[in-house]
Formats: C-alpha cells, structure tokens, sequence
C-alpha cells in the first residue's frame, strides 16, 4: 500500500473516497464541516433525515457529493472517548468499506485521537483492516476476478509516514501468517515450512539453519522425535537468525508447527479433524512476524524457531505408555500421544536456549483445547512467572488488539505431571489442562525469562465462509518485538 500525507483545505483533495466523522452527540468533525459548507449542507441534511448516527462503527457511504473534488464522501460514527473494542470496531469497519474502494482513499480520524489511542494508533488499525478486508486465499482456490482495491492512503494529519509503513509490514506478515494457516496439510508440511524460512531468510538475509528429524534424533532430541518419527513427512526444526543490533543478546520466539494432529495413537475424533490442519499457527505466525521484521529491520537481535512435524497413527508411531528421553535428558513418559505440541516444543526450547542464550523467549503454540474452552477466540493464554514480560506482551496485547490474557503457572499444578515410570508425564489429570501443558514447558526454560502463549482459539476462525486462520498472533509478536528495538 502507498502512504501519503495530506494538510489543507479536504473539500478540495482529489481522492476516490474521502474519510470524514460525526461524533456521538451528531456533531461533524472540522473535516466533515468543511465538506458539509462545500455541499450547502448535504452532510447535516444526511444526520437530521436520519440516515446516519454518530456511534461507533456506522458508516455511510455517499458518491458524488457536489462542490467537493472527492469522488465519494464516508461519513464514519465516532468519538474520541471510545474503549479500544468500539475504537477498533471503527477502524475495521471504515477498513472494510474503504478497503475496495479502486485507487486512493483520504482519511480524516483526527476527531478521534485522543492521549490512549493517538493518531499512529488509529493509523496501524486502519491499515490492519485494509490488509484485513484485501485479503484472499488463492492458492488452491484462485480469484474469479481481480477485486477493485484501494492502492493508496491519504493520511490527513501529521507526517506519520514511518508509523504507515510499520503498520503495513504487520499487514503483509499476517497475510503471510494467514496463507501459511490455510493451506492445505498434503501441501504444507515440515519441509514446505523449512522451505518458506529459507526463501524468506535467503530474501531478508537472514541465517537459516534447518535440522532434519535424523539430525533431530542423533542429537538427542528424543521427545520431538517421538512425534515426528511417526509420520513419513520428516519433521524440521528450523531456526531463523536476524541481526538488526549487532552483539545485543537476542529475543528468541518459536512457534509449534504440527502441520497435522490427527492425535497419532490417541486418535481424535473425525469431526472438524481438518481443523487440525491450523495446528502450524505457531508457526505460520512466527514465520509472518519475520516477514515483517523483513520490511522494518528494526534495531534488535532475533531468533526465530520453528518445531514442526506431523502427528501421525503408523506402525512406527509412539505409544500411550512410551517413555523417550528428551534433549535436557529429562525422561517424559508419553501417557496421550495428543498431547504433541509440548513434546516437539520441549526439545526446541532446549536447543534454542542452549545455543543462543536468548534474553527473553516465548514461544506461541495451538496448545490445548482447555485454553480455547477457557478463553474462546478473543484472547490467548498467557504463561509466565516473570512479571516483566507479563507485563509487555499484555501491553503489546492491548496495543494490537491481539489480546492477551494471563492464566495460571503456579508450583502447585505441577504434580498433576508426576510420573511412575519418567521424570515426568505428557500430560496431567482432567483439569486445568492449559496450566498443566504451561507447567510441562516451563521445566525447559527454568533459568530463562519465558513466557508460553497458547493460541488454539485466536489462530483460525472455524465458522462458515469466514473459515480460515486469522494470523493471530503476528500482531502480537511483531509489537512486542518492536518494542524491543533500541
Ligand atoms: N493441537 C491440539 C490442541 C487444540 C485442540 C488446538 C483443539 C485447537 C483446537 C493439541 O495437540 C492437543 O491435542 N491437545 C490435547 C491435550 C490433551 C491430550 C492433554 C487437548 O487439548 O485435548
Ligand atoms: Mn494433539
Ligand atoms: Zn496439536
């Protein structure tokens, strides 16, 4: 998308729509005011026969209104005393109706800033819900045709340029994040993964090492192999590297990658089981967030992981009762075989801590069930005992709107891992499973700062013809990065 920035008279500016806002008591931002003395009063005339009111999220969208050069005029509901969800529930749908409109639009939310949400706030929502709106899955369903999309945004206030372009890097990694979600599971496997790591690493300069599952296996990794050796696509550990701060201690992220979690043994049960085609969201995402990082190269060090393979029933598969030694040399007793996403991230948690000491780390995993009973779609969970990072990825949450929510990790669910046979199980009792599969990753990271994410209900939206991942957490972790740069 194209940025430019405009000052002056908007009854004037050339622009396939033009933006403007009324407020909740019906009053008419200066903008709208100056299209409204331009018109002979069409906008006023517009709000008294009722057509629009000035709540959040109404639009009205008016073509040709005469003594103004904007070839259409959006009149947009809103105050600048708005909670982030009506703050945001303006921005998308002034986003969706602007975002195919063919050429430029101008937009005027000046009205709206306020010290919470300032002006590059708005700007990011919008240019969010643009990419949002724009966006088709086509790799195995092309477009019937081109869709008309607007191609330039006029900002009408300050210079904000940079925050533009930041904004629209976030919006090209979730778009990656999202086609990387949709496609299919005979398509993107492990190897597709490792595959796109490479083409983004080779494109951004990023180092791109890639440890195959015999690699995997000889290094001692025994609890990701028990997941992958059961499925005849090798599983990948994938580690991407981007140095934008030259010997800083670097910001680690890894992403669960399972590219499908039939449960392997432990079977799932057939229904919505394509779903389970979303269980690389962690990985989509983390993938996405260095598409972005790509575009911005900010001033930090980051290191990308990436655990995938894929969670299959075979002769060879492992067993309820199996117990594999994990590359920490911890012994885990695999009691469910559905409970894979922790054993691949526990060896790529060790590795990823061993080899680059990362001063902080998260990972992001469509972990458990329990965390999307718990949460529903609207945040993911959030695990750590480090009030710190607690406190900027809730913060990096609540910026993005990619929300986070922050659930327990105490010593006293723990136990629900104790073991017989191993230094621990894979899986605890009925309840508080999200916490439980939280407390079996954290006997990887004890002395890192670590938070875990669990993403199973933000990553993909499972209803009707909004099917479909969601790119969720890419804003997320691209705030949170961001705000990491010197
Ligand atoms: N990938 C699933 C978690 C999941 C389930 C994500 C539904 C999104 C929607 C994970 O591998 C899994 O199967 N977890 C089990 C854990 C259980 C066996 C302890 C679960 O949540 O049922
Ligand atoms: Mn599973
Ligand atoms: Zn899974």
């Amino acid at each position: 998308m194209e940025f430019q920035i405009f000052s002056g008279n908007v009854s004037e500016l050339n622009t396939d729509c033009l933006v403007v806002t009324l407020d909740q008591s019906n009053t008419l931002s200066t903008s709208a005011k100056a299209v409204d003395e331009a018109s002979n009063g069409f906008l006023s005339a517009r709000v008294t026969d009722g057509d629009i009111s000035g709540s959040a999220g109404k639009t009205l969208l008016l073509p040709g209104v005469s003594g103004v050069a904007a070839r259409r005029v959006l009149l947009a509901g809103g105050s600048p005393t708005l909670s982030v969800f009506e703050a945001g529930k303006i921005a998308s749908s002034v986003g969706s109706t602007v975002a195919k409109i063919e050429g430029s639009v101008a937009v005027d939310f000046s009205a709206l800033f306020s010290e919470s949400l300032p002006q590059e706030w708005w700007a990011e929502q919008l240019v969010l819900a643009i990419h949002a709106a724009q966006y088709r899955f086509t790799a195995t369903k092309p477009a019937k045709e081109e869709s008309k999309q607007a191609s330039t945004l006029i900002w009408i206030g300050d210079d904000i340029t940079n925050a533009l372009n930041v904004a629209d890097a976030k919006g090209l990694g979730t778009s990656y994040c999202k086609d990387l979600g949709n496609m299919p599971p005979n398509i993107c496997t492990p190897a597709y993964l490792a595959a796109e790591a490479e083409a983004l690493s080779k494109e951004a300069g990023f180092t791109c090492k890639v440890y195959d599952e015999a690699d995997m296996e000889a290094m001692g990794a025994g609890a990701f192999y028990s997941v992958s050796k059961g499925s005849t696509e090798p599983g990948k550990v994938i580690i991407m590297e981007y140095k934008g701060a030259g010997d800083a201690q670097p910001h680690m992220i890894v992403g669960k990658g399972i590219t499908f979690d039939t449960g392997g043994i432990s079977l799932k049960p057939g229904a919505k089981m394509d779903e389970m085609k979303y269980d690389m969201c962690g990985a989509a995402s983390v993938l996405g967030t260095m598409k972005t990082i790509a575009a911005i190269k900010p001033a930090v060090n980051i290191v990308a992981i990436i655990t995938s393979a894929e969670n299959m029933p075979a002769g060879n598969a492992s067993k309820p009762g199996d117990v594999v030694t994990s590359l920490a040399g911890l012994t885990i007793e695999i009691l469910n075989t559905d409970a894979e996403g922790r054993l691949v991230l526990c060896d790529a948690l060790t590795l990823g801590i061993r080899d680059y000491k990362p001063a902080t780390c998260v990972d992001v995993a469509t972990l458990t069930g329990a965390c999307m009973a718990a949460l529903g779609k609207v945040n993911s969970g959030l695990f750590t005992t480090d009030e710190d990072l607690a406190g900027e990825l809730l913060a990096a949450g609540q910026t993005s709107g990619d929300r986070v929510w922050r659930l327990p990790l105490e010593e006293d669910y723990k136990s629900g891992l104790d073991s017989n046979f191993a230094d621990m199980a894979n899986i605890g009792g009925p309840l508080a499973g999200a916490t439980t599969a939280a407390c079996f990753l954290s006997r990887f990271t004890e002395d890192t700062r670590w938070a875990h994410v669990d993403i199973a209900g933000p990553a993909w939206d499972g209803a009707g013809m909004t099917k479909g991942s969601t790119g969720r957490p890419v804003p997320l972790l691209t705030t949170y990065l961001l705000n990491k740069a010197v």
